[in-house]
């Protein structure tokens, strides 16, 4: 980057907002900002092009800037700007929920919104509380979650993370919890693609089940590749493992495909690329290709009805909810959205460009700094040797990163990549030379 050259606008003070996940002392000395989108492209202060290697936060899979988007969101916004979610109904999210539930595995049907993947995962544990309290197994309240997990930021999803400085902070305030050991295996390093050791760690639900009894436990929670933490695919047979003793014992199985949902494997969702069913889906990120917050969570019929039936006539069944579930422009933005993802074909396209996608991360193998690469669809994890403490190195590559003009995010020492699925093969060249670059500089 031309650091001299003259900023494009007035920097605004910086001083007053704080700044989610962020070591803010840090971006106030070297401030990253964000100033226009389009494409696969961000453009910096200086009027920089940085290649937006992580589609926004796994939020933007059909490029930025995307005018069918916007139009509909003003559309929406002058025709009905808000509507009370509470006993009020407004056509857009009855069409919405309508589409969603034609991509989700069938009879998965039943769809409640929210704003974030962090309440659409307390959503789907409230649900799974009132689902067995509906059916007389109240006893049932505690969760099954994993290690090095991510689901949000609020205290479920709290409780649930097995990723350790979120816990560390917050952790024990919230729903109990118990957790499995997470799928990285030594013997599965450099793997893309489906790793084939470790289906038998999904036993550990059995261990738990035999500890806890299955009368006490409501849900077992799971990415079905846990992306946060650096993209940890499921190894064969494992989720198969889940579902079958989920099933055994009565224990609903909820997939956070937060970020795995819409497309980013190649499939509607993960539980399609996988091919097994949850009872329970929450999706969020890319349900409006990142142009409005929203979220939704995904329930079986039986799950709904179960609860819904249970409550008498005129009373509110699920005491849940949020002032902007469903808000009509967030609606518009994903109804627009996903004609975008219909029309374009844009999930089979990520599964077409996933091979070449992958291919170029996993020759990134041969780095003195790269440690391990994996992948799935249009997602890959690279970890990075730690330097003196865990997280610095990978705080370092991020901003070299951006220097260089690439957007990507890290989690403590991996490299998350998650491209467009419109990206072109030129670009993903790029991306991936600039990546490979700037860690063979970093190395010397
Ligand atoms: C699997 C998963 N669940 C939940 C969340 C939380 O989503 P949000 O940041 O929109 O609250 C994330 C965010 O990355 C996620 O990856």
């Amino acid at each position: 980057m031309d650091t001299q050259a003259p900023l494009s606008g007035n920097r605004p003070d910086l001083s007053h907002h704080w700044m989610p996940f962020t070591a803010n002392r840090d971006f106030h000395l070297e401030p990253k900002m964000l100033c226009r989108a389009e494409g696969c492209y961000y453009y910096g202060e200086r009027g920089q092009q940085i290649l937006d290697g992580c589609s926004g936060l796994f939020t933007t899979p059909a490029g930025h800037g995307r005018t069918e988007i916007a139009d509909a969101v003003r559309d929406q916004l002058l025709t009905l700007d808000y509507a009370p979610s509470f006993t009020r109904g407004h056509p857009q999210s009855f069409r919405l929920a309508s589409r969603i539930a034609a991509l989700t595995p069938e009879s998965m049907d039943r769809i409640f919104f929210g704003n974030s993947g962090s309440e659409a995962v307390e959503t789907a544990l409230k649900i799974a509380l009132a689902y067995h309290r509906a059916r007389g197994e109240g006893g049932r309240d505690l969760f099954v979650s994993r290690e090095r997990a991510y689901h949000g930021v609020n205290f479920g999803g709290v409780a649930l993370s097995g990723m350790v400085p979120n816990r560390r902070a917050f952790g024990p305030a919230g729903p109990r919890v118990v957790h499995m050991r997470h799928t990285f295996l030594e013997q599965n390093r450099g793997t893309i693609g489906q790793p084939m050791y470790g289906a038998e760690l999904a036993d550990d639900l059995e261990r738990l089940v035999a500890l806890h009894g299955a009368e006490n436990i409501a849900a077992c929670v799971v990415e079905p590749i846990a992306g946060s933490t650096g993209v940890l695919v499921p190894p064969q047979g494992y989720l198969e493992r889940l579902r079958e003793l989920c099933t055994r014992h009565g224990i609903l199985l909820i997939f956070d495909e937060v970020i795995t949902g819409f497309g980013r494997l190649g499939h509607n969702y993960a539980a399609q690329a996988f091919g097994v069913v949850p009872d329970i889906i929450t999706m969020a990120k890319a349900i409006t290709n990142g142009a409005q917050p929203m979220a939704a969570v995904a329930v079986s019929r039986e799950i709904h009805d179960t609860i819904v039936d249970k409550a008498p006539d005129g009373q509110v069944e699920f005491f849940h909810g949020y002032t902007f579930s469903a808000h009509p422009a967030s609606c518009a933005a994903s109804l627009a959205a996903l004609d975008i993802y219909r029309d374009e074909g844009l999930f089979d396209r990520a599964r077409q460009a996933s091979a070449y996608f992958l291919d170029r991360i996993e020759a990134l193998q041969d780095l003195a700094l790269v440690t391990d690469v994996r992948g799935y669809g249009m997602l890959a994890g690279v970890d990075l040797a730690p330097s003196e403490r865990p997280g610095l190195c990978g705080h370092i590559v991020q901003k070299r990163l951006f220097d260089a003009g690439l957007h990507l995010k890290t989690t403590g020492d991996a490299a998350i990549i998650a491209p467009a699925f419109v990206m072109e093969t030129g670009q993903i060249d790029t991306l991936v030379d600039t990546l490979r670059d700037v860690l063979t500089e970093l190395a010397d």
